[in-house]
């Protein structure tokens, strides 16, 4: 069906710590195949999984050494098609994440590219000479690049003498783009999952291909020796790659794609979206997930600040008026590199409950395609453990940089900031009941499953009809039902007010107003129009709401008003 992801809403599952089936204390595909009828009377449409190919796991599966194969524990190929069959069965669809920006370090390719500068494999990755030799006759990288995983975006290799780039860790080699031949090897592995029934892929860093290839310094600030820049994003060929992609695969099949762009602003998203490009469906956008690092910080996204609404506010409105009728967008407020939403930007204490189907609803109730990230249908926490019990490369990178190196950040300083913004927060076993390791697995977890099991988990919710995971299901239904949730325009109400999110949905005679409370404030707020028209579609109060122009708004309160033909 054309479009068919306009209507849907995204689940993404990350293995590793969705279900243990075999007891290993890891994740894997039977566990994500017992589980799919939870997702089907969740009502999700797709599941997007995390990488599940064989891999060193430097990088939890976004390090790949066989694009052919699963990692043995997640279990096999056979497992693979199993979960196809058995997710299609139930009307899901299956988007892969497609991780080829880089390979793993132990990628054949890479082995072979590392042998010689001769070897046939060399091109297939980006090799440069030092820049020099410093005092110490160690080699100088060839330009001031920085990785996301902190330090110099290149590694030295002894054997050949020269560097190579990796803008994320040393054990993730940048593929040469350039080069057609690897090109080529990407969109027939793609096409071989495809044929075996892949409905989409999620592209990791979709938009980090093409490289700046005179590989001259970025500006830097006083004190920076490497930058991380957003030119890693305006690659000369990137809109080339991905037309070229589309037209190799995508456009072959009735599938579902989501880039992951980080550094694009909302006029940019319309040159990757719009149908008219011939490139992608819509991409994960960053720019409100960044609202609450301190800007220009030596100390990256572990600077934290307190989260401004109206600033908030000001982007989500942003992206919804400039895609409206020109792209289309993802709507998300997790995935596996986000801590979790209701820590983060709602109360994760007395108002849990109210706070996470505050955030779903205001969330969900705009335009664009739903991600659900695992856990947070159930209401899900972030985690407060020590340095040792964390697992994400992240984290143990930006502490030897920070806290040990530039010593910018005291050690109490940082991992404060890990228990708000660290990826392991989404990263702990799902919750499942209050059984041992909170029914992930009978063995041990790979991480440490999140205290707080006992009172958050999904048995639990599923037996109460006000739970989250109810809430989560109505948003899924009215999506389906309510033509006005896809196609309405969209006008923010209260652009400057510090607690209350409120908008505005228009469509032909239809409205639909919603209201959220981020904050534990009661206030008071005036709707203008005539509001006994509306009927109330959603409200997180059990309360009597009385609709009139003046308002009175419960703590972390969201309520959503309606007038109209209800049915599309
Ligand atoms: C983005 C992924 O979401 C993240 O988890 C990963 O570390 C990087 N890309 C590198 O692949």
């Amino acid at each position: 069906m054309a479009d068919f992801w306009k209507k849907s809403v995204v689940y993404q599952i990350y293995p590793k710590s969705f279900k243990d089936s075999n007891n290993d204390g890891i994740g894997d595909l039977r566990g994500i195949i017992e589980k799919l009828d939870y997702l089907q009377e969740l009502g999700v449409d797709i599941i997007w999984l995390n990488p599940v190919y064989a891999s060193p796991q430097a990088d939890n599966g976004y390090d790949i050494s066989d694009y052919f194969s699963i990692y043995p524990p997640f279990g096999t190929l056979d497992d693979m098609k199993q979960l196809l069959q058995e997710s299609h069965r139930r009307g899901i669809k299956v988007m892969m994440d497609l991780v080829v920006n880089h390979t793993s370090d132990e990628h054949i390719w890479f082995k072979e590219s590392r042998k010689s500068r001769d070897n046939p494999y060399r091109d297939f990755y980006i090799w440069r000479d030092a820049r020099g030799y410093d005092d110490n006759r160690k080699p100088i990288p060839p330009n001031n690049w920085g990785s996301f995983f902190s330090g110099s975006a290149w590694e030295w290799d002894e054997n050949t003498e020269q560097f190579y780039l990796h803008l994320f860790s040393k054990n993730q080699p940048d593929l040469n783009w350039e080069n057609d031949l690897v090109r080529r090897k990407i969109y027939d592995m793609m096409n071989w999952w495809m044929q075996m029934g892949v409905d989409g892929w999620r592209i990791d860093t979709c938009n980090l291909y093409s490289k700046q290839t005179a590989f001259l310094d970025f500006p830097s600030r006083d004190g920076e020796k490497y930058v991380i820049s957003p030119m890693y994003a305006r690659g000369p060929r990137i809109h080339e790659f991905l037309r070229e992609m589309n037209r190799e695969v995508f456009s072959r099949y009735d599938c579902v794609t989501v880039g992951e762009a980080p550094f694009t602003t909302a006029e940019e998203a319309i040159i990757y979206t719009a149908p008219g490009e011939r490139k992608l469906n819509m991409i994960f956008t960053f720019e409100h997930m960044e609202i609450d690092s301190a800007p220009g910080s030596m100390n990256g996204k572990w600077d934290i600040a307190k989260l401004n609404l109206p600033r908030l506010k000001k982007v989500f409105e942003k992206w919804q008026k400039t895609l409206y009728k020109k792209g289309w967008n993802s709507l998300y407020w997790n995935n596996h590199d986000q801590p979790r939403i209701v820590s983060r930007w709602g109360d994760d204490g007395q108002y849990r409950v109210k706070s996470a189907k505050m955030l779903a609803c205001i969330l969900h109730l705009m335009q664009g395609t739903p991600f659900i990230y695992q856990g947070e249908e159930i209401g899900m926490t972030n985690c407060r453990y020590n340095l040792e019990d964390y697992n994400d490369i992240e984290i143990h990178n930006a502490y030897r940089e920070i806290v040990q190196e530039q010593k910018t950040m005291t050690h109490d300083e940082f991992m404060e900031a890990v228990h708000k913004k660290g990826r392991d927060n989404a990263r702990t076993p799902f919750q499942w009941d209050d059984s041992e390791n909170a029914g992930f697995s009978s063995a041990r977890p790979w991480l440490k499953v999140n205290p707080r099991y006992k009172e958050i988990n999904a048995e639990k919710d599923r037996k109460s009809p006000d739970s989250i995971y109810y809430w989560y299901q109505k948003l899924i239904r009215l999506r389906k039902e309510m033509e006005i949730i896809t196609e309405g325009d969209f006008n923010l109400l209260f652009p400057d007010d510090e607690d209350i999110f409120a908008y505005m949905r228009t469509f032909e005679d239809e409205r639909l107003i919603v209201v959220g409370n981020f904050s534990g404030k009661t206030r008071e707020i005036e709707l203008d129009g005539q509001l006994d028209v509306y009927e109330i579609l959603l409200k997180n109060y059990d309360e009597r709401l009385s609709i009139s122009n003046r308002i009175t708004v419960k703590p972390w309160e969201v309520f959503a008003l309606y007038r109209g033909a209800k049915i599309a």
